[in-house]
């Protein structure tokens, strides 16, 4: 289903990267993962706890097989989708959460001509179908109400517990956070005492894993630059009951070692914005090659500021959810020749190697969302050379 309007530069970046199996990988793109992941939040619940609560009301809920905190529910589907005569636009942020089973919310819609009551599909901007289900309102309306939802949906092509409406996620006990980014601050292991900084930290997905691998006991820092998002972190840390445990600033980190110039951290997260090739399910894509060269020199500021904020011997993290070498290997590359880091054995053994025949390829960690069934994602393991 998935549509992608990539430039052949592009096309020939992937193939640098999966050769014939480019297809394969492409195809697996509009699929969503096999699993969907949740992070317990340790400071307010055990796991087991969190487990029976939801086994108790008949959820079908597993632990993972590596990562302690991390539980996931198994993603249904893909199921035939009913026809209906009338049908609504949905556009792609709102198309792709109804791939999953939510309902469509007014602010989603682009288009479509409905009464209240009767049964819609609802598709993307392609044409595709995604969903079936009840209007709750009249396309009419649409124009003067800004909220609330438009569609009921009764069968979607997959379906996966709707997270966000159980109780366990409005009392903070658990974060919506994908496999291989959980992996990312347990390969950090961070420790009582440690100064962290995450330079990209919102949502905070990372920052609130980082404080819950401390038990509270290090001291975080957490920059983003939008103020929007800084916002949105807080309240997410406030719900995790995190807030206290951060100290949060809407700041280019890029230049902390300049506007925090007394910040001297033992660990470093550089989670930065990314080509996000590797995020799935997605409906449709378009990129160009150039949007990806111009993200990697991106990337590459806040390596070059994480190598001065970081203490001799300390430790970086780089990560990415995306899946060219030009956003992973060869930043890594240019990190170890100009800024001083060499890349570090994970204590933590998922996914696959890196896409490189220098020796240091093997510390690095790559999952595949068509050999894994995740998200595409890049982590590296630096440390600062004494
Ligand atoms: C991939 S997201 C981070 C996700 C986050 N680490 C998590 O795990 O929840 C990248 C973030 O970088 C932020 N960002 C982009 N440019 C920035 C800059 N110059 N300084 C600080 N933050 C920046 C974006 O606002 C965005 O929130």
């Amino acid at each position: 289903m998935g549509r992608f309007d990539y430039d052949s530069e592009l096309i020939k970046a992937l193939e640098a990267v999966y050769g014939s199996d480019v297809f394969n990988f492409l195809e697996s793109l509009s699929r969503p993962p096999s699993r969907y992941y949740v992070r317990v939040n340790v400071l307010k619940a055990s796991v087991d706890d969190v487990l029976r609560r939801l086994r108790d009301r008949g959820f079908e809920v597993f632990r993972d097989e590596v990562l302690d905190e991390a539980i996931y529910f198994p993603v249904k589907g893909p199921y035939e989708v009913p026809s209906a005569k009338w049908y609504v636009v949905a556009d792609k942020k709102a198309a792709e959460s109804v791939l999953l089973g939510s309902d469509l919310y007014v602010p989603g819609v682009i288009k479509g001509e409905f009464r209240k009551g009767v049964e819609v599909n609802v598709i993307t901007e392609y044409g595709d179908v995604i969903a079936y289900g009840i209007a709750e309102i009249d396309s009419d309306s649409i124009g003067r109400v800004d909220r609330g939802i438009a569609v009921r949906v009764v069968k979607s092509r997959y379906d996966v517990v709707k997270i966000r409406e159980l109780p366990e996620f409005k009392e903070g006990l658990i974060y919506p956070q994908s496999l291989p980014s959980m992996l990312v601050c347990a390969l950090m292991d961070p420790k009582a005492g440690e100064v962290i900084v995450d330079m990209c930290a919102a949502p905070g997905g990372k920052t609130g894993h980082l404080v819950e691998r401390s038990y509270g006991r290090a001291l975080v820092y957490a920059f983003d630059h939008s103020k929007k998002k800084v916002e949105r972190m807080v309240e997410e840390l406030s719900r995790l009951g995190h807030i206290g445990r951060v100290k949060v600033f809407k700041a280019d980190s890029r230049y902390l070692d300049v506007d925090f110039s007394w910040l001297r951290a033992d660990k470093v997260v550089v989670d930065p914005p990314c080509s996000a090739l590797g995020v799935i399910p997605k409906l449709y894509d378009s990129k160009r090659y150039s949007d990806i060269k111009v993200l990697s020199e991106y990337q590459f500021q806040f390596l070059k500021t994480a190598a001065k904020v970081v203490r001799e011997g300390g430790l970086i993290s780089y990560s990415t959810c995306t899946v060219t070498l030009e956003e992973g290997e060869e930043l890594v590359e240019r990190a170890i020749n100009q800024l001083g880091l060499e890349v570090i054995e994970p204590k933590i053994r998922l996914g696959s190697s890196g896409i490189t025949s220098a020796p240091w390829g093997m510390y690095l960690i790559r999952f595949h969302p068509h050999i894994h069934g995740v998200p595409g994602y890049f982590i590296s393991l630096l440390r600062r050379r004494n």
